[in-house]
């Protein structure tokens, strides 16, 4: 028997789910032009596109929707969920917004206050550097080289690399940075948690050098969760107070709700202390996401998100949460599939770089397995690669990733052991016929943003 954090809830409603046939799958796949963003869900036997606004709510959040209280202005569930956010974060003020690129459209252009600016991230998330150059400025990623290195252990791979992150201030005039995030945990480099003494160094630098700290904070739970597991002088403390601590080093905290907010839509904007850019967020979050007490939300969806928010910081929840990855990295490690280790937060990263050689990264080798276990099991997984990348906004070449990552991402509170065995022994078929899978070349592309709707064929 294996020896991993039992599940702190069972299961009251399923929702039943179909494995369609080979021969199904195949024109199902042809007919989404070999993109699975654009496969319908019910072809999907598991699907693992996304951990966001995909898992289960308790029985507790339902009976918290009931109580949603509808009013344009300052609903009884505003209130309710302000004080949630305000406990949990230490901020004077928040603003919901419908979900995490709501945060970034309003407060993002609020921060450029002139031509050629840039952000820095550990990494940025797709969307969030999409937001960054929508507004003019430029992204720039700054993560540990370590993080690249699959197979190495190392406890927290998100981590910023602060002599980079200094020499780019020093390169680019302190002034022209706009704000540094810090995305918790970092997503595209696998869900990898960032260190409280590497976001303690962040936020000095950031603070000599007078620049906003901004909290990417999708999965601040699990963040803090792998603090208190793997960093030294955390074991004591709880959770909820780890987070206290990482909020209270930051300005800014933006987030896509749909993840650590245990809910299918919602998201928040908070700040510490600045009225002044409250204020202004204020006034464009009006015509972006709707009135600054709604923000794009329902008054069910505040009530929802206000229990969310405190049950994803339970300790045995995320105990059991940070071992269903851990889980499916171990099996898929057994039958030799190379991953990103250790597994991070909410994903198993496949390193596809390994898996297809003979794939050049312009023909989207990440893809192109994403594909071959769709075809094989009916899973649903997604590319973070050279296709998520996209092109350079200046040469309009395409940008070679570090690293061709297919991502297998568990939605929270949804599937059982079994399922993840399912998973394990599809991808390690798929790997033994890895000689098989090939490259993909566009038939259409759009100009941002595109691997969600792009659409492929096979290089024969
Ligand atoms: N920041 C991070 C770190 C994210 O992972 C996401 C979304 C966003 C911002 C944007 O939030 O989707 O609510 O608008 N990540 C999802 C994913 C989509 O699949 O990783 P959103």
């Amino acid at each position: 028997m294996h020896d991993y954090a039992m599940p702190p809830y069972r299961i009251k409603m399923v929702e039943p789910i179909k494995l369609i046939s080979r021969e199904e799958r195949e024109q199902a796949l042809k007919d989404a032009g070999y993109n699975p963003f654009r496969l319908r869900s019910e072809d999907v036997y598991i699907d693992l596109l996304t951990d966001s606004g995909t898992g289960a709510m308790s029985h507790y959040q339902w009976a918290a929707l009931m109580q949603g209280d509808e009013a344009y202005a300052g609903s009884r569930s505003f209130y309710r969920l302000e004080e949630t956010v305000k406990e949990i974060t230490g901020y004077q003020y928040m603003m919901p917004v419908h979900q995490g690129r709501g945060a970034e459209q309003v407060m993002i252009p609020e921060l450029i206050t002139h031509d050629h600016m840039y952000f820095i991230s550990n990494i940025h998330f797709d969307t969030t550097r999409a937001h960054v150059e929508i507004a003019g400025a430029r992204a720039i990623d700054c993560v540990i080289p370590e993080c690249f290195e699959t197979e190495i252990y190392h406890p927290f791979k998100g981590n910023f690399d602060i002599i980079r992150l200094q020499e780019i201030i020093q390169e680019k005039g302190s002034e022209n940075i706009a704000g540094i995030i810090m995305t918790i945990t970092n997503n595209s480099a696998g869900g990898q948690p960032v260190s409280m003494e590497n976001m303690m160094a962040v936020s000095k630098i950031a603070k000599h050098h007078n620049i906003r700290l901004i909290i990417d904070g999708a999965r601040y739970a699990e963040n803090s969760y792998f603090i208190k597991q793997r960093e030294q002088g955390f074991k004591q403390k709880s959770v909820a107070e780890i987070a206290r601590e990482t909020f209270a080093l930051a300005d800014i905290f933006l987030m896509s709700s749909k993840k650590d907010g245990l809910v299918n839509i919602g998201g928040l904007i908070a700040i510490k202390d600045d009225l002044d850019l409250f204020r202004k967020c204020q006034t464009a979050i009006v015509p972006k996401e709707g009135f600054p007490t709604y923000g794009g939300l329902a008054g069910r969806d505040m009530e929802a998100l206000a229990v969310g928010l405190k049950e994803a910081l339970n300790e045995q929840y995320l105990a059991y949460r940070i071992d269903e990855i851990k889980y499916l990295g171990d099996l898929l490690r057994e039958g030799g599939v190379p991953i990103q280790y250790p597994t991070g937060g909410h994903a198993v990263f496949v390193d596809c770089g390994k898996i297809v050689p003979h794939i050049p990264y312009d023909q989207f080798p990440a893809q192109a397995v994403c594909n071959a276990l769709y075809i094989e099991g009916g899973i649903r997984p997604v590319e973070i690669g050279s296709l998520l990348l996209g092109r350079d906004p200046d040469t309009h070449l395409n940008i070679k990733a570090d690293k061709e990552f297919m991502r297998l991402t568990i939605p929270r509170r949804t599937y059982t052991f079994q399922h993840l065995e399912y998973v394990a022994k599809c991808l390690i078929r798929v790997y033994q016929n890895r000689n098989e899978i090939k490259g993909l070349k566009f038939t259409y592309e759009s100009p941002i943003l595109r691997h969600f709707t792009a659409e492929f064929l096979p290089i024969e």
